[in-house]
C-alpha cells in the first residue's frame, strides 16, 4: 500500500507532538521536488509488450528512422539518429520493432509486419497507455490531498514532495509513541535532533547517488552499514533523504507492476529536480543536496538550465561573455536588471544560485485531438483521399473512445483541415453523437466537407487532418482524469520533448531526407484554434488568449518529427528552428506573471525558496509591469 501522507498514531499528546515537528520542519527545511523520467521510454515499452530480454539490444522504428533506442542498443553504440541500416552495422543481433500503425479498415492501431509510410499511419497509442499506467502509479505515491503530480510529457513528471516528505518525518516519530510512556519516548527522540545544533545525522542508502559524495558501494549486501563519507547532516538533508526512500518506493512500484526503469531526480526544486535526474542513468536516482548546489553548478554550461537554452541564453552569453553558471556569480542582481531587464535579470541572478520557484502545477486534459497525415509525393486522387480519411477517421474514432471510457466526454465539433497548392484550409462540423459514430462516418463527414470546398481545389493533396474538439468537462472518474486536477495553470518544461509535433506542416528536416517521414497523432490542448478558425496555421493568439486559455499539456500526442515541436503551453506547432524563440516568449510571460507566483510551491508553506540552507524571498522588482526587454519578447511573437 502506497503511504502518500503518512499516518499519525492518535495517541493523546502526538497531536501537539506532530505540531511542533510539522512547525519545525517549515521552518528549518525546504521544499522537496521530484522530477522522473522514463528510460528509453518507447523502447521499454516494446521490450515488455514483445518480452524481449533486458540485455537485448532494441529500438523502435518509425518508416526508415529510430525514435528510441534501449540502453544495450546504446552501449554498441546506436543513436537516436542512426538509421536502421547504421544500426544494424554497428549490432548484427539488433531487434527492432516498428511502431504501431494503422492501416485501411483497421478499427485500432496494430502491429504489421511490414508497415508502408504510403499506406499506414503511426499511433502512439501504445505510449499513452503505458504514460497513463506510470502516471497513476506516481499518483498513488502522491496523493492530491498532500502533493501535486505535474505530467511534463508523455514519459516525465514533476512532483511536489515537500508536504508528503514532512508528514512521513512526522509520523516517524509519532509512531515511537506507540506503547507506555510512549509520547515521552517520542518527544525525548525527537528534541535529541531538534536540540543538536548540528542537525540531524543523514545516512544515504545504496540506492541513491548523492550529488558530490562518492558513490554508493556496489557489493549490494543490504547488511553493510553506511560509509562515513556517505553521511552528512542538516534537516534539508534529512528530508531529501526521506524523500529518496519514497522515490526509491515509487520506482520500483513501477518497475514491479508495469516492468519499467526509471530515473529520477530530488531537489529543493523543479530546476534541480530536472538538472540531475539523468545525471546517472538508466535506473538510478540522484539527490541534489541544497549544501551542494552550488557546487554542483559551478562549472555546468549555464545554457542546461532551463530556460536558458534558447534567444535569452545567446542572448546572456553575447552580453557577459559567459559559458559557465559560476561566469555569472561576479554580477549582482543590479547588475544583471540593468543589463538585460528587471525581471529576467533577477531571474537569472537567482537561477545561477539554484534558486527557482517554478510551482509544480497539475495540468488540464487536452481539449482537442489531431489525427494527420502528411504526404509525399502528394495525394492525387480522391480513390486515394478517401483511402486516407478512412484510416484518419478510425484513428480519430478509436482515440476518442479510448478518452470518453477515461475520462467521460465526448467531442463536439469535426475539423477537418487541407493542404493542397491552392487551399491551406480548415472547415468544421458536428462530431457524430456518440450512440451513431464509428470511423466511416467520421471519414464520411469530412468527404462531405471536402466536397463541398470543391474536390478539384483539394487535390494534390499535401497534408490532411483530422481533430475532434469541444471535449469539455473533465468529469472523468477514470485513471487519466485523476491526474489532473483543479489548477490550469501550467509552467511547461521545455526538454526535448519539444520535438513533438501538434500540428503545421512538419514534413520537412532529417526524416524525410532518410526517405523517412511522419505522421502525427496530436491531442490540442488549445481548443480555440481548431474550432472556430480558417486556417488553423495562421492562428496567432493574443497574449490575452494565452492566459484566458490556460493551455493544457500536448503530451502523448504526436509522433517522431525531429524538426518541429509543438508549445507544450500553448499548444502552436511551430519548426524546431523557432523553439527557442518561443520557448523564450513564455519565459517572458512567466515573468510577467511572476506577481503571481507563490515561492515554495504548493504544500511548501516556507515563503521562500533556499539554497545552501539561506532562505530567501522573492526578490524586489520580480513583479509588475513588462519592461522593454519584455515588450520586445512580445513583440517577437
Ligand atoms: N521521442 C520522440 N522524438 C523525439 C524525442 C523523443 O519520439 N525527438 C520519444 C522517444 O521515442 C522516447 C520518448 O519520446 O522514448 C521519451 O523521450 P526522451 O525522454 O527524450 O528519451 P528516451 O528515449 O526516454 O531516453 P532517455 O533514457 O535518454 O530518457
Ligand atoms: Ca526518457
Ligand atoms: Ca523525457
Amino acid at each position: 500500500m502506497a503511504t502518500g501522507g503518512g499516518q499519525a498514531a492518535a495517541q493523546p499528546g502526538t497531536a501537539a507532538l506532530s505540531k511542533r515537528i510539522a512547525g519545525f520542519l517549515r521552518s528549518n527545511g525546504s521544499r522537496v521536488v521530484l522530477h522522473v523520467d522514463l528510460d528509453a521510454f518507447y523502447a521499454q515499452v516494446e521490450m515488455v509488450r514483445t518480452g524481449s530480454p533486458e540485455d537485448q539490444p532494441l529500438c523502435v522504428q518509425q518508416w526508415q528512422g529510430l525514435i528510441a533506442v534501449n540502453y544495450p542498443a546504446r552501449a554498441k553504440g546506436i543513436k537516436r539518429h542512426c538509421t536502421v541500416q547504421e544500426a544494424l552495422a554497428l549490432c548484427p543481433d539488433i531487434k527492432f520493432v516498428h511502431v504501431a500503425t494503422y492501416s485501411k479498415g483497421d478499427h485500432e492501431a496494430r502491429y504489421h509486419e511490414d508497415p508502408k509510410y504510403a499506406t499506414h499511419k503511426v499511433s502512439l497509442k501504445p505510449y499513452r497507455q503505458a504514460s497513463a499506467r506510470i502516471f497513476s502509479i506516481i499518483e498513488r505515491f502522491v496523493p492530491p490531498a498532500h502533493g501535486v503530480v505535474e505530467r511534463a510529457s508523455i514519459d516525465e513528471a514533476y512532483a511536489e514532495l515537500t508536504e508528503i516528505v514532512n508528514r512521513r518525518i512526522v509520523a516517524k516519530f509519532c509512531a515511537i509513541a506507540d506503547g507506555p510512556n510512549g509520547i515521552e519516548r517520542a518527544t525525548a527522540a525527537w528534541e535529541a535532533l531538534e536540540y543538536d545544533e548540528d542537525g540531524p545525522e543523514v545516512e544515504w542508502g545504496p540506492d541513491t547517488c548523492v550529488v558530490g559524495l562518492p558513490d554508493p558501494p556496489k557489493t549490494g549486501d543490504e547488511n553493510e552499514s553506511t560509509p562515513p563519507e556517505r553521511r552528512t547532516r542538516g534537516w534539508q538533508d534529512y528530508q531529501l533523504a526521506e524523500a529518496a526512500s519514497l522515490v526509491l518506493d515509487i520506482r520500483q512500484a513501477i518497475r514491479n507492476e508495469l516492468g519499467y526503469t526509471c530515473s529520477a531526480g530530488i531537489g529543493s526544486n523543479k530546476m534541480l529536480a530536472k538538472l540531475v535526474s539523468a545525471l546517472n542513468k538508466p535506473a538510478k536516482q540522484t539527490a541534489l543536496r541544497t549544501g551542494a548546489v552550488l557546487e554542483f553548478m559551478r562549472d555546468l554550461p549555464f545554457t542546461k538550465i532551463r530556460n536558458l537554452g534558447g534567444k535569452f541564453g545567446e542572448e546572456v552569453e553575447a552580453a557577459y561573455g559567459a559559458k559557465n553558471v559560476s561566469d555569472l556569480w561576479k554580477y549582482s542582481r543590479e547588475q544583471l536588471q540593468t543589463r538585460l531587464g528587471a525581471q529576467p535579470g533577477s531571474w537569472l541572478y537567482d537561477a545561477v544560485r539554484g534558486v527557482n520557484s517554478d510551482e509544480v502545477v497539475r495540468r488540464n486534459m487536452a481539449q482537442t485531438m489531431m489525427a494527420a497525415k502528411s504526404f509525399r509525393p502528394s495525394v492525387t486522387s480522391m480513390e486515394e483521399v478517401k483511402h486516407w480519411l478512412d484510416v484518419l477517421g478510425w484513428e480519430i474514432h478509436d482515440r476518442i473512445t479510448e478518452d470518453f471510457e477515461a475520462n467521460g466526454r465526448w467531442a463536439k465539433t469535426l475539423v477537418l483541415h487541407l493542404k493542397s497548392p491552392s487551399l491551406d484550409k480548415s472547415r468544421t462540423c458536428a462530431f457524430p453523437p456518440r450512440h451513431m459514430c464509428d470511423g466511416d462516418i467520421i471519414a464520411a463527414r469530412a468527404l462531405e466537407m471536402i466536397k463541398s470546398e470543391g474536390e478539384a481545389k483539394a487535390l494534390p493533396l499535401m497534408r490532411c487532418s483530422l481533430s475532434a474538439g469541444g471535449l469539455f468537462g473533465d468529469k472523468g472518474n477514470g485513471t487519466i482524469a485523476r491526474f489532473f486536477g483543479k489548477k490550469m495553470d501550467a509552467t511547461a518544461d521545455s526538454g526535448k520533448e519539444g520535438a513533438h509535433v501538434l500540428e503545421g506542416d512538419a514534413d520537412v528536416g532529417r526524416l524525410e531526407a532518410d526517405g523517412c517521414e511522419q505522421d502525427e497523432d496530436t491531442d490540442n490542448p488549445d481548443n480555440k484554434n481548431i474550432a472556430t478558425s480558417s486556417d488553423l496555421n495562421s492562428t496567432s493568439p493574443s497574449i490575452k488568449s494565452f492566459f484566458a486559455s490556460k493551455p493544457a499539456i500536448a503530451i502523448e500526442e504526436t509522433e517522431e518529427v525531429p524538426e518541429s515541436f509543438t508549445c507544450s503551453r500553448c499548444g502552436k506547432s511551430l519548426l524546431k528552428s523557432q523553439q527557442s524563440e518561443h520557448e523564450d516568449y513564455h519565459f517572458a510571460l512567466d515573468l510577467s506573471k511572476e506577481s503571481r507566483v507563490v515561492l515554495g510551491g504548493a504544500g511548501s508553506g516556507s515563503g521562500g525558496s533556499s539554497v545552501a540552507g539561506v532562505k530567501r524571498k522573492q526578490p524586489p522588482g520580480r513583479s509588475g509591469t513588462s519592461d522593454k526587454k519584455l515588450t520586445s519578447f512580445f513583440k517577437r511573437e
